[in-house]
């Protein structure tokens, strides 16, 4: 059996990182496609990433291309393309430029790998997994997007760093669309099992959810050009692993609802089982009537999204 393929679209700064996660965990061959004009840009980069192999022996093909023709045996697609936002401007300032970019990338991925797993990054991502659906009819199980493993990466983070505790330890979960009405669901944070509750006071928790709502827009506005991109790359690879190794992992992710939470024809964050029927599905759990408000108002906010893309 030879070894997985794994396609990255878009070559910028997330798909960088991802290149090079990939390569270190040896999870597949990497091919890089992004624009004709970005040919030399991609190709540059993998051969560069080729030559740091050595240092630690990992054993996988990494090339870049200009040509959507190299889509052909993925196994899995991993999209990035699209343009990230600059301070001042939130997620949804990008749909007119992004949705273009997501229609041509549907059409070529239908054309060239129709049976690949595929997880999307781009923003805002709510609305853009959902015309991604749209353009292409995948099946729901094959199309996934990523912002719920990153918005409870983030949570944990800033968990780990008020307690001084491991990071490791840190389990939580965030629900929702990917934007500042996400849910981080406070009584599913423990640190080594135990409740957070016990651990922060009330007023400390509140503002680590605050942080963690507003966590990439405090990031861009950091880097004053462009947006986060080390951790968006690892909360990929999570879910890509998941899919490669069907390791049947439970981690927050856009899905479309058709029922779940009583959302019906949304991509939204719920807990996914990913495996290698990709979205194999969506567990469900009792909500709190505090937290169905909650969700009422990010499922409105997801809605607003999408409608903004005229599909
Ligand atoms: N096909 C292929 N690649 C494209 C296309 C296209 N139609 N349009 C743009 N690209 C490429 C660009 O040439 C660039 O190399 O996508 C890449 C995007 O890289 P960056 O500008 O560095 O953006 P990045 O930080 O990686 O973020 C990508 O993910 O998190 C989201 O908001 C973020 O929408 C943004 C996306």
């Amino acid at each position: 059996m030879g070894r997985k393929k794994i396609a990255l679209i878009g070559g910028g700064q997330i798909g960088g990182i991802l290149a090079m996660i990939c390569a270190e965990k040896e999870l597949g061959d990497v091919v890089m496609i992004d624009l004709p004009q970005m040919e030399g840009t991609v190709k540059g980069k993998m051969l560069d990433l080729m030559a740091s192999r050595p240092h630690d022996g990992y054993d996988v093909e990494l090339t870049g291309s200009g040509d959507f023709a190299a889509l052909k045996g993925a196994d899995i697609v991993l999209i990035t393309a699209g343009v990230p936002r600059k301070p001042g401007m939130t997620r949804d300032d990008l749909t007119e430029i992004n949705l273009k970019v997501m229609k041509s990338v549907a059409e070529s991925i239908k054309t060239h790998a129709p049976n690949a797993f595929v997880v999307l990054t781009t923003n805002p991502l709510d609305a853009m997994v959902y015309a991604f659906h749209k353009f292409t009819g995948f099946p729901k199980n094959q199309i996934v997007g990523m912002a719920g493993s990153l918005d409870t990466a983030r949570f944990k983070t800033f968990l780990a760093m008020e307690t001084g505790l491991s990071v490791q330890d840190v389990s939580a979960l965030v629900m929702g669309g990917h934007g500042p009405t996400m849910i981080p669901l406070i009584r599913t944070a423990t640190i080594g099992g135990v409740p957070i509750t016990d651990l922060l006071s009330a007023e400390k928790i509140e503002e680590i959810a605050e942080r963690t709502r507003e966590a990439g827009t405090e990031i861009v506005q950091l880097l004053g050009n462009g947006s986060a991109f080390y951790s968006p790359a690892a909360a990929v690879v999570e879910m890509a692993e998941a899919y490669l190794k069907d390791k049947k992992r439970v981690i927050p992710s856009a899905a479309l609802c058709e029922g779940e939470y009583g959302i019906d024809g949304y991509f939204m964050g719920v807990p996914c089982v990913i495996g290698a029927g990709g979205i194999e599905k969506i567990l469900e759990f009792e909500l709190t009537p505090e937290e169905q408000n909650l969700l009422e108002t990010t499922l409105n906010a997801v809605k607003t999204t999408v409608a903004e893309t005229g599909i």
